[in-house]
Formats: structure tokens, sequence, C-alpha cells
């Protein structure tokens, strides 16, 4: 559920007309909606919730990836999440939010050194390894720091998602985590290194899952290695279960598992496991809190049906381009009628397309358009390819509104680039 709505004829986030952000700031501009935002947490929270393991709630570690933007990371910070973070700027970003390092947990198959002195500095919580190497690495950093490197091995379970096959990450050919079949070896190789303290498991196999069986099979396999690890003597403390959930982008269509089923089908699954579950949801708790809204430039005749050519652009909102995705879009001021448009934005490839032959609210020149379910992986996937520069970013609670991230101005496109002096020597 958002809190994306028409009244009085005009499209809203929450009590803020959509047009009078883009009138006052220009578009494209992303609006996120903190009380989607908090409504999404507080829901996913009493699916999980009661899942207390070892007298510990579970921690909700918000994948910030999906949306950095620090307006965003407060509000969760707020509601006392966790992030999971995957470079050192995403831990920065989280810890700038006021979100305590302990409830910090650092994933990703690249972590360089320094990337992990800084978390270690940090004190964060956990460390999901992907690899032995970096099982080794990590244990070289700590010891030479002086600490203890909390971890858990992203164990990759071979289970198929069932989801796009670029944002699938659990099969055995994915490059993601250690295989589930060598799993105890390598936990018996990590715990002998120095400065590493085995703590738990981790699991993620994919995002935007409309399927929740993948899932059950995913964390069947975890609990009976949790067993074989506990029984190698490891103490296995904590079980990170990923994120994953898909959310609704085409209202024709049915509603992926609701937060409550995802819970219920985790409490069967992990009874008895007697580890503190995190869970690392990133789409599930922004996607339906932005839209992205855009004018239409112009609109243009085809083949079959208009090109409406919007300002937005695959630079803006990549998720079209990259995974044919479907993103709803809404004439912020519907005025009844309907047609069928391509809609394209101005970069200069065809894959700058974000629907072809889309039966939807009939607009004009000037008219604006919103994408629906921008709030993740959106802004946050933006460049700046054709020197468009990146697009603003505001956020609304009640019938407050505020930018949260100014418009780029061209000009700081240009001046980030230098010329040598030595570009304008005549060639020898
Ligand atoms: N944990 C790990 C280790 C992840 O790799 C991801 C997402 C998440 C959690 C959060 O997954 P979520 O709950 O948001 O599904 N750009 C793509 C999605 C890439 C997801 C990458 N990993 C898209 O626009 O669909």
């Amino acid at each position: 559920m958002d809190h994306f709505d028409l009244r009085d004829g005009a499209l809203h986030a929450e009590q803020v007309p959509l047009d009078a952000i883009a009138d006052a700031v220009g578009t494209p501009v992303y609006v996120y909606s903190a009380a989607t935002i908090r409504r999404h947490v507080h829901v996913f929270r009493d699916a999980v919730g009661s899942l207390v393991h070892d007298g510990q709630a579970p921690l909700v570690a918000f994948a910030v990836k999906a949306n950095p933007n620090a307006a965003v990371l407060s509000v969760l910070a707020g509601l006392g999440c966790g992030a999971d973070v995957v470079s050192g700027g995403e831990l920065k970003r989280a810890r700038a939010a006021g979100i305590p390092a302990e409830r910090i947990i650092f994933s990703g198959v690249g972590k360089t050194a320094e990337e992990m002195a800084l978390g270690l500095r940090e004190g964060i919580g956990q460390f999901n390894l992907e690899s032995e190497e970096e099982a080794i690495t990590l244990s070289e950093v700590a010891t030479a720091l002086g600490v203890t490197a909390r971890v858990a091995y992203r164990v990759n379970p071979d289970v198929d998602a069932g989801t796009h096959a670029k944002i699938s990450t659990g099969s055995s050919e994915n490059k993601f985590g250690i295989a589930f079949d060598t799993a105890p070896q390598a936990y018996a190789r990590a715990a002998a290194l120095p400065g590493l303290a085995v703590q738990g498991v981790a699991v993620h196999i994919g995002s935007q899952l409309t399927d929740l069986d993948p899932l059950r099979q995913a964390f069947a396999r975890i609990g009976a290695l949790i067993e074989t690890l506990r029984a190698d003597g490891h103490d296995i403390r904590t079980a990170d279960l990923g994120g994953g959930l898909g959310v609704s982008y085409d209202p024709a269509l049915p509603a992926p598992p609701s937060p409550a089923a995802y819970g219920a089908m985790v409490a069967a699954a992990t009874a008895g496991w007697a580890c503190r579950l995190i869970f690392e949801p990133g789409r599930l708790i922004v996607g339906n809190a932005g839209v992205l809204v855009t004018s239409v430039i112009r609109v243009k005749p085809g083949v079959h049906s208009p090109f409406v050519i919007v300002d937005a652009a695959m630079n803006d909102l990549m998720r079209p381009a990259l995974y044919d995705a479907w993103h709803h879009i809404r004439a912020v001021r519907p005025s009844g009628e309907r047609f069928e448009a391509n809609v394209v934005g101005p970069v200069c490839e065809t894959g700058d397309t974000f629907a072809m032959r889309r039966g939807m609210d009939k607009v004009k020149q000037q008219d604006r358009l919103a994408f629906m379910t921008a709030g993740a992986y959106a802004a946050t996937m933006a460049s700046t390819y054709n020197s468009r520069p990146l697009t603003p970013e505001v956020m609304v609670s009640g019938d407050r509104w505020e930018i949260v991230r100014a418009r780029q101005p061209v000009e700081a496109l240009i001046a980030a680039d230098s010329v040598p002096a030595w570009i304008f020597e005549q060639p020898t």
C-alpha cells in the first residue's frame, strides 16, 4: 500500500499535489512518501517481529542499495532499522544517517581491504563473507588492527529463484556466496583464522521474488546447514535471510505474497533454529514509496501508436532498459480519456523506452506523468548519460515537502572533468 492517490482529480503524494512539487522543482523529479516508508517498515516488523530467538527480536537491515538518499535512511534510522551495505560508500552513508554500527551488515563479493578496515574501525555487526579468499583477507586486516571481525558466510543454496536472470543470485552458477556442499570445510577453516569470530550464516537468492517456494527451499537447506555447523562445534547465533520479497508493479497482475505470508513461511522454516534472525529488505520498504514525475515534451506520431516523449530517460530510471521492467504510468491530472501510446525518453538509444503500446491515461504536450513504484533501484541507479544531470529528489511527509537532493547543475558535470595542458600542444 502506498500514499499516492488521486484527490480532486490530481495525483497527490500524501497531502501534497505532485503538480505543486513539479511547478516548484521542475521535472523530472523523484518524490518519496515518508508515511509509505514507515508503513512498510511496520508491516514488515509485524510480519516477522514475533520471531524472537535467543531473547532477540529480528534485525531489519535495510538494503541501502535500494535507496541511499540521506532523508530515506534517516526515516529508517528513526525507526530503529539497521542497514545492509555493499560498499564503503554505503557504510558511510548509513553511519552518517545515524544507523548504529552494530546494526550494519556488510555484504558483497568484492569488499576491499580498505572497506574491511572501515567496517572494523566502525565496529559493524557482521561481515557476510562470500569466499574463503575474502575470509583470509579479513583475518589479516582484523589482526593488523588488533580487533575481531564477527562473520557469517553467505551460502549459495543452489535454488532457482524464478526471477529475472539479472537479479537472480542463488544458483550455483552465480558469483555469490560459497557453495553449499563446501560450507562445512569453509567454516572450519574460517574458525581457525585469527581475528575472525564465526557467528552466523547468510543467504540471499534474488530480488523481486513473487513465489515463496524458492525461499522456503533455500531456508530448509540453511536450517540443515546450521545443524551440521553446530554439530561441528560452531557457535551459530545469527541467520541472515536476505531480502528479495517482490512488490506490485502492475496493478492488473496478482500481488506478490504479502509480508504476512512471508513471515508465516519464515516462522515455519526457522522454528527451532535458536538464532537471531536478520532480514535485508530493500524494495519492499521503499519500492512503492517513490514516484518519478516527468513532463511530456511532445507527442510524435508513430506507425502503430504515438510516441509520448517525456523529459525523464533511461539515465534517470534504468530498470525498463536494463531488465525490461514494467512501471505503471499515470497522468498526474488524468482527463478521464485513455489512449494507446509508446512512452520514451530523449536519450539517443532505442532502449530508452519505458512502455510500448501501453493503454494509459491520454496526455498531450506539457502534461505530467508519474512512473509509479520508483522508490527502489531508481534514483540510485541513475547516471548522467547524454550529459543529463542527476534528477532531484523530494521527500513528502503529510502536508510538508522538501528537496532532499537538489537538481545537479550541468555546470557541475562539466567542472568535474579537467583537461591536461598538453592536450593543446601540437602533435609531434
Ligand atoms: N541483500 C542482498 C545481499 C542483496 O544483494 C539485495 C539486492 C538485497 C538484500 C535486497 O533485495 P530486495 O529486498 O530489494 O529485493 N537493481 C535491481 C535489483 C537488484 C537487487 C540486488 N540485490 C532491480 O532494479 O530490480
